[in-house]
């Protein structure tokens, strides 16, 4: 093993990555390894949740808590490909899969970046190399629970609050966000927090409105299951009919 490897792997063990081993493949270890060496973060903590496409771990920084979400190398680079193609800012995208899946974490980490910009409560986004994106870490102590897996007090404040960040993401970021569900919005403390903006596509995406409808839908019959007297038409013509 050559010196700067050696090297690396000893910091990598300081850092907290040596429990990880077998986790990560060898690119991500060396991509933590590039954020560690500079300073995005100071230390792999331990996981947050362990998905399909992609793995959120806590980690820390100088300047306070992060999470960082990994894209597993083994995601479905096609279907990511065949989403991205009709998105203008994705011209010129290579077909090949890591191409893909580090383009598909730019989106998010530039998605996140402009919902921020104008004020959308989602988590801000610090860094983003090859298949990592370092953001701001949603929680206290622990992360922030999913809608779906929080009791809410008071859910018509919560929705009210949920639809006017969502007005605010369609109407000022010029975004759709195509995969909203009570798993992609975080409950931090009776706030909404939007997470998981991947999919998120521009206004002059095809079948744009269709994306959003589908997203406002979910949201309803979600708030309607626990137990708000809302009508989804109704909801739809108050906050995103253009009449
Ligand atoms: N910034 C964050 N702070 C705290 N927890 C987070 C944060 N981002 C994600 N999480 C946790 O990790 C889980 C998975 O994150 P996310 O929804 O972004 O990924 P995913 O569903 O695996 O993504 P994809 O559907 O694109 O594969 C979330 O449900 C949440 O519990
Ligand atoms: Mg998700």
């Amino acid at each position: 093993m050559s010196q700067k490897k050696d090297k690396e792997r000893g910091i990598l063990r300081k850092e907290g990555l040596e429990a990880y081993k077998g986790v990560f493949d060898d690119s991500t270890e060396r991509g933590l390894f590039r954020l560690i060496s500079q300073g995005i973060i100071t230390k792999v903590v331990g996981p947050i949740k362990i998905g399909k496409e992609s793995n959120v771990f806590a980690a820390e920084s100088n300047s306070g808590k992060r999470a960082i979400k990994i894209y597993r190398v083994s995601s479905n680079f096609k279907k990511m490909y065949e989403y991205m193609a009709p998105d203008s800012r994705f011209i010129g995208m290579k077909r090949n899969k890591m191409s893909v899946i580090y383009a598909w974490a730019k989106k998010e980490y530039r998605n996140l970046l402009k919902a921020r910009e104008v004020g959308v409560v989602v988590p801000t986004p610090y860094a983003v190399y090859k298949n990592i994106l370092v953001m701001e870490f949603i929680g206290d102590d622990e992360a922030a629970p999913q809608l779906n897996k929080s009791h809410i007090e008071d859910p018509e404040i919560f929705y009210e609050m949920l639809i006017s960040n969502l007005k605010k993401l369609v109407k000022e970021a010029k975004l759709v966000h195509a995969d909203l569900s009570a798993f992609n919005v975080l409950n931090h403390n009776g706030k909404p927090v939007i997470i998981d903006l991947s999919h998120a596509v521009t206004l002059a995406y095809p079948n744009v409105e269709q994306m959003l409808r589908r997203d406002m839908n979910v949201i309803c019959t979600y708030f309607k299951k626990i137990g708000l007297k809302i009508d989804f038409e109704e909801e739809w013509k108050k906050n995103f009919s253009r009449k």
